[in-house]
């Protein structure tokens, strides 16, 4: 589907999820053109943009009209050196694990995770790969059966920095304290009211209202309706200087790591929410929506 706005064309990448919106410099954004933007976002959820030239300061100013930029607790409690506004992925032929290979969304392990991230890759591998997944977690609670969706409405689960870090070999010391939270199963998107599935793998520890092996066993059936439903899913694949901005809130991404030993470079913004997850409650079964 082609979506002509005012300020720029829109191409879907599926009809569920993503967009690549062509004819924009992200580097002068004008009021019009932040609110097509905004809305596009809304509606795709990820967007594409291609051969941005940013500085760095332009990066942030274009996260920044999203909402004011989140600090990376890397950065800020384990003392990793740079700039802690920004997320830097380098991967080369020395790295051991790769960042964000796996289905997750940014930082759920903090008391108010990120509304949004934006990701400028300016080096990709000269022989291809390194490409971004992405899946509609609207979607994969919709296409979950009735009493499997109900049940899940009444959970809470635990999400912890910890359990992340321990997947990159980090163990911070007992005076780094790296956030933790408990959030609901579904939440409430905060500008749709829609339902959307908040659990991912990196780092959910557990489902509190279930014991150990029921709260597995149950994670493990969600994420695994997350890998395979390829219908929930879309692809970017980068190229030098595009930038992809994606809900946070709603969606898991993935990165493959498919290019040892190149290189991939780029470096990403978090955009804080205003408020923590709220619950989605929908107190008339097929109806209305409602929010706690
Ligand atoms: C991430 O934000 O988890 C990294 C995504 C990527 O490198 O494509």
């Amino acid at each position: 589907m082609i979506d002509k706005y005012q300020h720029f064309t829109l191409e879907s990448l599926t009809p569920k999820l993503g967009a690549e919106v062509h004819g924009v410099d992200l580097a002068r954004v004008s009021a019009d053109l932040f609110a097509e933007l905004a809305d596009a976002f809304h509606r795709h959820l990820v967007l594409v943009f291609r051969d941005q030239e940013l500085t760095r300061a332009e990066h942030k100013r274009f996260a920044r009209l999203f909402g004011p930029l989140q600090l990376h607790p890397a950065k800020t409690r384990l003392g990793m050196p740079g700039d802690p506004e920004i997320f830097d992925i380098k991967i080369n032929a020395d790295t051991q694990v790769a960042n964000g290979e796996d289905w997750h969304t940014d930082l759920s392990c903090e008391p108010v995770p990120p509304k949004a991230s934006a990701l400028y890759i300016t080096q990709v591998p000269p022989s291809g790969g390194g490409d971004t997944l992405f899946a509609n977690m609207q979607e994969a609670y919709a296409t979950l059966s009735r009493p499997v969706r109900d049940m899940l409405l009444k959970l809470t689960a635990y999400h912890s920095g910890y359990k992340d870090l321990r997947a990159y070999g980090v163990v911070p010391s007992l005076e780094q304290i790296y956030p933790c939270a408990n959030h609901p199963v579904v939440i409430a998107h905060p500008e749709s009211g829609k339902p959307v599935l908040f659990v991912n793998e990196p780092f959910t520890e557990k489902i509190n209202e279930l014991t150990a092996k029921e709260s597995a066993a149950m994670l493990e059936m969600l994420y695994r309706h997350i890998q395979i439903n390829t219908r929930l899913h879309c692809r970017v694949r980068w190229a030098r200087n595009t930038l992809v901005l994606w809900d946070n809130r709603a969606v898991h991404h993935h990165a493959i790591w498919d290019y040892y030993p190149e290189s991939r470079q780029g470096e990403r913004v978090t955009i804080q929410n205003d408020a923590p997850p709220k619950a989605f409650i929908n107190n008339h079964g097929d109806g209305e929506l409602w929010r706690r």
